[in-house]
């Protein structure tokens, strides 16, 4: 079998998942809407099927991955040579341009770019509704990754998540002034991963119910502010949800902070220059991290990485357009 090579990026999360109805099958209890990320920010995946091979081999970044990202591989794997008739162990390499599991999403175009690589290697030719759903078992937020500009995961009601998979709202070229300036404040690996910390906000959180039953309104309305191209509404909901997201962590118990002094600094510095120049240029966002994404536009992006990388603490920035999603690369590029 022929082996292949896939590039993935990253998306950030406009409206948030947070808390799973069934954690095997990562079906989340909100739908949730982001923004995928350019090239700035990449996974790339090798893919090979080998009978020889008696289990999946992973290589993350250089180095044999742990039993448990094995694992999680191995789910999106199983559902591709089940549907493919294959029985063979798979050898897959992958690589990030940008710290792992810190908060910038590497989980999300590490498994888009296994679903595309592999299920290719398979010799499948997914439709986008299928790549989305075998991403997601790996990660919920990378069935998004699949599709590049605005994208939303329907929530789906069924218990076999056939209906629980990612669409796109636009493509990146509706809005492409749109610019991601990132913030690392700390890359090193978040002390409590995603699925733990919603497990814990899930089954603690007094506040959390609420977060689920006002989801597809904040869903509705950030859907209509990004096909109308209204940026104040955009940033507006973009903050206010981040928030959201980071007062239902805290009320969980025990309380789950992921956000730092630097964090609040950063976001005491996007109001002010929204103050300063009276009208919202520039919203934050905070994922399971205290790496800030502040969404803004190229006009705005120059000034907002200055105003970052001026803050004690940020050590690296980084600037986002919006991406076209997982691309095929030539064999000249494979990682093995
Ligand atoms: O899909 P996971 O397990 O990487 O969880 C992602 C959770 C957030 O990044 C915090 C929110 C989101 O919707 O991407």
């Amino acid at each position: 079998m022929e082996k292949s090579t896939w590039l993935a990026t990253p998306n950030i999360a406009v409206v948030k998942y947070w808390g799973k109805r069934d954690s095997f099958l990562n079906l989340p209890d909100n739908g949730s809407v982001s923004v995928t990320m350019d090239e700035a920010l990449k996974t790339i995946t090798t893919v090979e099927f080998d009978e020889r091979l008696e289990s999946d081999l992973l290589v993350l970044n250089g180095r044999r991955a742990s039993a448990e990202e094995t694992a999680r591989a191995k789910k999106v794997l199983d559902a591709i040579r089940k549907k493919a008739g294959i029985f063979a162990g798979a050898r897959i390499f992958s690589r990030n341009n940008f710290p792992t599991a810190a908060g910038i999403a590497s989980s999300a175009s590490g498994f888009a770019a296994l679903a595309c690589a592999a299920s290719d290697a398979a010799g499948l030719s997914p439709s986008k509704r299928e790549l989305s759903i075998f991403a997601r078992l790996g990660s919920g937020s990378a069935c998004r990754s699949v599709f590049g500009g605005f994208v939303e995961w329907k929530r789906g009601s069924r218990q076999d998540g056939s209906d629980s998979y990612a669409v796109q709202i636009a493509p990146a070229d509706h809005w492409k002034e749109i610019r991601n300036v990132i913030a690392i404040t700390n890359p090193e690996r978040k002390k409590i991963g995603s699925a733990r910390g919603m497990e814990i906000t899930s089954r603690t959180s007094k506040l959390y119910p609420q977060r689920v039953r006002l989801a597809p309104k904040v869903i509705r309305m950030m859907k209509r502010a990004i096909r109308k191209r209204e940026l104040e509404t955009f940033l507006l909901l973009t903050m206010r949800e981040s928030s959201h997201l980071h007062a239902v962590m805290l009320d969980s118990f025990p309380p789950i902070i992921y956000l730092n002094d630097i964090s609040r600094q950063i976001m005491d510095a996007v109001l002010g220059y929204n103050e300063a120049r009276d009208e919202i240029c520039a919203g934050y966002t905070f994922d399971a991290g205290p790496n800030a994404h502040v969404y803004t536009t190229q006009k705005h992006a120059g000034e907002v990485r200055r105003l970052l990388s001026e803050i004690e603490g940020v050590r690296q920035t980084i600037v986002c357009k919006v991406g076209r999603g997982p691309r095929k690369l030539g064999s000249s590029e494979a990682l093995f």
